[in-house]
């Protein structure tokens, strides 16, 4: 069955051929033709060929479906009162994982299952079509591969993080830890995880712990990623390169040398700008990242401790207004550079033979996802050809 998508007012293809020349290939009064879970044409909608259902976007702006490259949703427990006391003052150390880990080891898996299901509600009203999820609130063989199990259930995209920080019980014996997470646990996780990921940092794991875990991943075939820059500077950039790493997420602290490896591979840096946000940290550069040339993606970073939001929407205003990004270019990072972050190349444009994933905003123009803050502008999500409404109608209950 074949769906016309047509009076779209503005069209993101990313495809600087099919549209005005520029990266995000922008196409006005424009179509776009799906079959089944593929698109199969998008142009000018005068020149649209015919389908089985024509669907009218009423002059509306539509752009391709968000690819969210670094969330960790497999979790219980409850911090807000640690965000109310970074309100009022107290710093992030990353020492409240371990909150989450003990309320994610004590809860029964239906819970777990559905924290994670309404969490991946919440992305897909926000425009999500594409999500990453880590384990890492586990730190026990079993409760790393439970997670990973339940993150499979929503995603390909699964990410093992059993090196997320040294649980408490291993505090005096670390090095037993890297060899657990790197042996055992390894093995009982890389049959249910695409990638592999270290959060390289001081307090967690420094650049040879980290380069051990990556290295035994990818020894499995395991894709790598790794999350570092986050606190300070240090060597997780440059480990990240090395292994030739598909994103190093963070980059919040990096130093010249970190960002000329950066431009210089294919490795992309993923900023999150939901954490700078949610523990008053100064503000990734991301303007000096794409003036080097480096790739850069936008994240979520959806978790209970450092950046509790769904909202893409959100994370584009903020790099728009913090990180130095136009418009543009955090709406290529939330799509193209997320794509590429996970090195897909099914996703993250609309271009004939990617996946048909698609969103519609109650807007005329990408630009008002920064320039309307806060506002749930997703009205309509077609992800992999199904269409959801999202948008709600206000009304009137009274008299
Ligand atoms: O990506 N940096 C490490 N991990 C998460 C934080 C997790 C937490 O505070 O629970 C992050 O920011
Ligand atoms: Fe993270």
């Amino acid at each position: 069955m074949t769906v016309l998508y047509t009076d779209i007012g503005e069209l993101v293809t990313n495809d600087p051929a099919a549209g005005d020349g520029t990266p995000l290939g922008v196409l006005h009064d424009a179509a776009v033709v799906v079959d089944g879970a593929t698109i199969v044409w998008a142009g000018p909608a005068a020149h649209a060929p015919a389908a089985d259902h024509r669907v009218s976007w009423d002059g509306d702006a539509a752009v391709p479906g968000f690819v969210d490259s670094h969330a960790h949703l497999v979790f219980a427990g409850e911090r807000s009162a640690e965000f109310a006391a970074r309100a009022s003052g107290r710093p992030y150390t990353a020492g409240g994982i371990r909150t989450t880990v003990a309320a994610t080891r004590a809860a029964g898996e239906d819970r777990l299952v559905a924290g994670v299901a309404r969490l991946t509600q919440e992305m897909l009203a926000a425009g999500i079509t594409t999500l990453e999820c880590k384990s890492g609130y586990g730190l026990t063989v079993d409760d790393e591969r439970r997670a990973l199990e339940i993150a499979g259930r929503f995603t390909p995209e699964t990410t093992y993080l059993g090196a997320h920080v040294v649980p408490a019980e291993y505090a005096e014996r670390r090095d037993d830890y890297v060899d657990l997470v790197r042996g055992p646990m390894l093995d009982a996780c890389a049959p249910h995880a695409r990638w592999v990921d270290v959060f390289c940092e001081r307090g967690a794991f420094d650049a040879d712990e980290s380069r051990a875990v990556l290295e035994a991943g990818a020894a499995r075939g395991l894709g790598v990623r790794l999350h570092a820059g986050q606190l300070e500077q240090g060597d997780g950039v440059r480990l990240a390169v090395e292994l030739d790493a598909a994103s190093v997420d963070h980059c919040t602290f990096l130093s010249d040398a970190d960002v000329e490896a950066l431009a210089a591979s294919r490795t992309v840096a993923t900023l999150l700008p939901g954490v700078e946000f949610s523990t008053r940290t100064p503000w990734a550069d991301g303007r000096r990242l794409l003036d080097a040339g480096a790739t850069v993606a936008l994240a979520t970073d959806c978790n209970p401790g450092s950046s509790f939001t769904t909202s893409t929407g959100f994370c584009v205003a903020l790099a728009v207004r913090h990180m130095g990004l136009s418009p543009a270019e955090a709406l290529h990072a939330v799509t193209a550079g997320g794509a590429a972050a996970l090195r897909r190349t099914d996703v993250g444009a609309v271009v004939p033979g990617l996946r048909a994933d698609l969103v519609r905003l109650a807007a005329p123009s990408y630009v008002h996802l920064a320039y309307r803050p806060g506002v749930p502008l997703v009205s309509e999500v077609v992800a992999a050809g199904v269409r959801y409404a999202v948008g709600q109608r206000p009304v009137c209950a009274g008299p």
